[in-house]
C-alpha cells in the first residue's frame, strides 16, 4: 500500500491541527463517514516552527480509529532532525512522514530511514525555497508538499504565489510523484489549485473552522473532483 493507492484522485486531507481536540475522535469519525482517505497530522517542535503542536502520543490515540475507517495518517514534521522521531511516529500508527527541505542536511539518508520503518515519504518546502531545488531533492519520495503559507499555524491566509510555484513543480516532477498543497486552502482557491496540478489538498480551518465540517469537506471534495 503506497501513496498512489491512497490518493486515487484528488484528495482533501483534513488537517487535525484545526480540529476541536475535546471532540477529536468524534470529528475524525464524521470525516471518515464522509469519505476522507488521508488525514494530515502537524507536528511542530518550537524550533523549526515557533509553536509546539501535537506529537506521537496524540497520534497513538487516534491511529486505530483512522485505520479501522480505511484512511491513512500523514505526519507533517515541522521539526529539526525529523529522523530522530520516525520510529515513534511509526509505532504510534503514522503511515507516512513529510519532512522539510529546509530542516534536513542529507535528504536521501532521511528518506531511507523512513522507508526502513515502512513509512511513506513526502518532502515539504517553504515559500523561500525554489520549486527547482525542491523537485531535485524529492527523488525517492512519494509526494511533494508545496507550502502556501509560512509553516507553523493553522488559519493563515493563502499566499497566491503558490500557484505559479505549483505549476512549475508539476513541470519538473515525474507524473507519478504527487503534489500536495498546505496552508490557506479553501473553496476560493481549490479549483485553481487543482488546475495547477495539485493532487492532495490539506485543509484545516476551511474544514474544522466551518459550522458544518462535513459539509465543508464535501463541498471542497466536489470542487476538485
Ligand atoms: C501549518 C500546517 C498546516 C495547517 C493548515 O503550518 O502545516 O497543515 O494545519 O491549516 P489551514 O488549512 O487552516 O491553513
Ligand atoms: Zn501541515
Amino acid at each position: 500500500m503506497s501513496w498512489s493507492d491512497w490518493a486515487r484522485g484528488p484528495e482533501i486531507a483534513p488537517s487535525l491541527y484545526a480540529a476541536d481536540f475535546a471532540r477529536l475522535g468524534e470529528q475524525i469519525q464524521e470525516m471518515l463517514d464522509a469519505g476522507v482517505r488521508i488525514f494530515h497530522f502537524d507536528t511542530g517542535d518550537g524550533h523549526f516552527v515557533p509553536p509546539v503542536t501535537i506529537g506521537p502520543i496524540v497520534l497513538e490515540s487516534i491511529s486505530k480509529l483512522i485505520h479501522d475507517g480505511g484512511a491513512h495518517l500523514d505526519c507533517h514534521l515541522m521539526v529539526e532532525q525529523p529522523e530522530r522521531h520516525f520510529e515513534a511516529f511509526a509505532k504510534a500508527g503514522g503511515d507516512s512522514v513529510t519532512v522539510h527541505y529546509e530542516a534536513c542536511d542529507d535528504l536521501p539518508a532521511v528518506y531511507e530511514q523512513a522507508r526502513a520503518l515502512g513509512l511513506g515519504v513526502g518532502l515539504a518546502f517553504n515559500p523561500e525555497t525554489s520549486p527547482e531545488d525542491a523537485a531535485a531533492a524529492s527523488e525517492g519520495t512519494d509526494f511533494v508538499n508545496c507550502m502556501s503559507i509560512h509553516p507553523g499555524y493553522s488559519g493563515q491566509a493563502f499566499m497566491p504565489e503558490a500557484l505559479p510555484r505549483i505549476r512549475r513543480l508539476r513541470e519538473l516532477l515525474p507524473p507519478e510523484r504527487l503534489i500536495e498543497v498546505d496552508g490557506g486552502v479553501g473553496e476560493e482557491n481549490a479549483r485553481e489549485l487543482r488546475g495547477a496540478g495539485v493532487d492532495v489538498f490539506v485543509a484545516g480551518t476551511s474544514v474544522f473552522g466551518h459550522d458544518d465540517p462535513v459539509q465543508a469537506y464535501r463541498r471542497l471534495a466536489d470542487l476538485v473532483a
